[in-house]
């Protein structure tokens, strides 16, 4: 990058921060938050169950408006594990009721809870844990989460902690931030990791424009390579190590998508700094019917939409469920002869919408590939008597045949596989309940252009 474009993004850096970074006036409320929950913990939990403040908001890296506070309560290695679960979810409902507000029971790798008090604008998430100074000691999979605040608090300084913001918002632009299931992008914590090893978001940006994989990091020991022997005990071709310990895989959920989106993003601010990528694309309820119309016609599509009730689980959970579920429509759809170019999946409230955008015209027929006919004329005659009154094609020394499609359109191939599949176990998803559409109702539109241009755009 020369000097001149340098300049125009660390400008640009600046600008933005400016409007990500929270208030001077905005964070002492917050601290204030913070301490009045501390204050009322203090009176509610036991003199051995330390209180302590983590994520990024403890760390400096939270973005204005956005950041939930995490609170862990920690306990002494003597206690069970039930035993922490059950006092940590009792603590936190007592807290829900002393502040006068409610509470979710959550569920990651064990249970925590998230809270909603009247005048504090972020969500409290108020999770159990054991204490402890040496991963070796682990109990829980979050015992690590105070251990990354110190290691994050002891070697980030104050430019690295805004650039960890910039990168942020730079990725939830771009929809690849958050490491939950739907996203599969890049959790706070691996945010603050790159820009540690790489030093700035600049540097990091550049650098990330050469990514290969197989991908191995170590920011505790940046000249080690990675193995055959360490990609297969992750099972990944992109690992980043978690300095807290050695065994984790922070970079684990990052999909390839994700992964290849960033580094196009990363490519296309280094050609060409933008103040624009940090910001996202703006989706209006008015005119979002008419662009997904509009968007559907200038490429030819036709859409199909399925409405599933969902219930009031985390969608962690039921998001896995509807994308298995998504793709085996799409198996089946392709199985007879209709392609789709776009699957949306998400959840919308109480119910998870899949969309196929697909080409309006569709064939009559399809073409079924047989056997290669040299040293195989027995099977290639079986092939050709199975397909009497078809068509018979051959392509080099391979046979085909033009077989007449089954359905007329997707809708009913969809529609089909619905009433075969229906009275099947789907988990959570009751298949039996869904509802197909082949125009999409304008109270789903702005949701739904939405996830398209995540999807499509960059
Ligand atoms: N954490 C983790 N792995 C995850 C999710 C969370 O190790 N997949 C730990 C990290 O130490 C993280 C902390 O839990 O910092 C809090 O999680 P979260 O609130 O999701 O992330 P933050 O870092 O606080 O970032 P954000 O600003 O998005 O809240
Ligand atoms: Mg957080």
């Amino acid at each position: 990058m020369d000097a001149k474009k340098r300049e125009k993004a660390l400008r640009i850096f600046a600008k933005v921060l400016n409007d990500i970074k929270p208030s001077k006036l905005e964070t002492e409320a917050t601290t204030a938050s913070v301490n009045k929950i501390t204050s009322e913990l203090l009176k509610i939990v036991p003199k051995d169950v330390e209180i302590k403040v983590v994520g990024s908001i403890a760390r400096g890296t939270e973005l204005k408006g956005n950041s939930d506070i995490d609170i862990f309560l920690l306990f002494g290695k003597k206690v069970g594990k039930d035993k922490v679960t059950e006092y940590g979810i009792r603590y936190g409902k007592e807290l829900a009721k002393r502040m006068g507000g409610r509470y979710e029971i959550r569920y990651a790798e064990h249970p925590y809870l998230r809270l909603y008090i009247p005048n504090i604008g972020a969500d409290i998430d108020i999770v159990p844990a054991y204490k402890i100074i040496n991963i070796t000691e682990m109990g829980t999979t979050v015992d690590r989460t105070p251990l990354h605040n110190d290691f994050i608090n002891m070697h980030l300084n104050d430019k690295q902690r805004d650039d960890v913001r910039l990168l942020k918002a730079l990725l939830n632009s771009h929809g690849i931030y958050g490491a939950e299931v739907k996203t599969r992008g890049f959790s706070g914590y691996l945010c603050e990791l790159l820009v540690y090893h790489y030093r700035s978001l600049l540097n990091l940006l550049e650098e990330a424009t050469q990514i290969k994989l197989p991908y191995y990091l170590n920011p505790l020991n940046p000249e080690e390579k990675g193995s055959k022997e360490i990609f297969e005990k992750f099972n990944s071709d992109f690992v980043v190590i978690d300095p807290v310990d050695p065994n984790r895989n922070v970079a684990a959920v990052v999909s390839h998508e994700s992964l290849s989106k960033f580094i196009v993003v990363a490519k296309m601010f280094i050609e060409n700094p933008s103040e624009k990528m940090f910001y996202g694309y703006k989706v209006s309820s008015a005119d979002s019917y008419s662009m997904l119309r509009q968007y559907m016609k200038a490429n030819g599509l036709s859409a199909s939409l399925l409405v599933v009730p969902i219930p009031d689980k985390s969608e962690d959970i039921t998001w896995p469920q509807l994308k298995k579920l998504s793709g085996a429509i799409v198996d089946y759809v392709a199985r007879n002869g209709f392609q789709v170019y776009i699957e949306l999946v998400t959840v919308k409230d109480k119910e998870g919408l899949v969309l196929y955008m697909y080409p309006s015209a569709s064939a009559k027929t399809r073409m079924l590939k047989g056997p290669s006919v040299p040293g195989n004329s027995g099977a290639a005659l079986s092939f050709i008597n199975a397909h009497l009154g078809s068509s018979i094609i051959f392509s080099n020394s391979t046979l085909y045949v033009m077989e007449k499609v089954r359905y007329e359109s997707m809708n009913e191939a969809i529609a089909d596989f619905i009433k075969r599949e229906a009275h099947k176990k789907h988990k959570d998803i009751k298949l039996g309940k869904a509802k197909l559409a082949s125009t999409i109702p304008e109270r789903y539109a702005e949701h739904l252009y939405w996830e398209l241009l995540a999807k499509t755009s960059i």
